[in-house]
């Protein structure tokens, strides 16, 4: 009896979730609104850009021969994972499909893809020039949600910010290298 119980209990938290669920998903439909289809696009193009700036940032951190410079590429790269998944994230609370196959990466991507290569130079100035796209693409979907979606946009400020600092770290790594 016990076990029937629970087995009930079990199937009827279950579907309060769904039907939560599907009623939280209306809501976050009704407050984005029209714009819904153009932000799950922008936010799926920077989400290629994340792929990729963590696959340039892992490789370029294991190619470089300077230990500094690796360690800093590699906290990059984490950061740039993490974006993914947080874009990833919104994506499908939105009721958005994110891309998931790495040829749509080259397809959607703002802001392209650098093979890492040993010098270390030019690995951090395309790291920076990545950077630079990055922002402006956060700064354009933030202005872009402001005011219909305003937990996307502060994803994209809380981002934008990262990507910042990161921009500050290779700078501050370039001119270190020319000392
Ligand atoms: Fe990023
Ligand atoms: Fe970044």
């Amino acid at each position: 009896m016990n076990h029937l119980l629970s087995i009930i209990d079990l199937r009827s938290v279950i579907w309060i979730r769904v039907f939560l669920g599907e009623k939280m998903a209306k809501v976050t439909k009704e407050i984005v609104g029209e714009n819904v289809g153009k932000i799950v696009e922008e936010l799926n193009k920077a989400l290629a850009d994340e792929w990729l700036a963590y696959m340039q940032y892992m490789l370029a951190a294991n190619i470089v021969k300077v230990p500094q410079v690796e360690g800093e590429l590699k906290s990059i790269a984490k950061d740039e994972l993490e974006h993914a998944e947080e874009l990833t994230e919104r994506i499908i609370q939105l009721g958005g499909k994110p891309i998931a196959d790495p040829k749509q990466f080259y397809e959607k991507t703002n802001c392209g893809y650098a093979v890492p290569v040993e010098d270390t130079k030019k690995v951090l100035h395309d790291a920076l020039k990545g950077e630079g796209c990055a922002i402006r693409v956060y700064n354009k979907v933030a202005k872009l949600t402001k005011e219909s979606d305003p937990v996307t946009y502060q994803l994209m400020l809380h981002i934008m910010e990262e990507e910042q600092e990161h921009e500050q770290k290779l700078e501050n790594l370039l001119d270190w290298l020319k000392e």
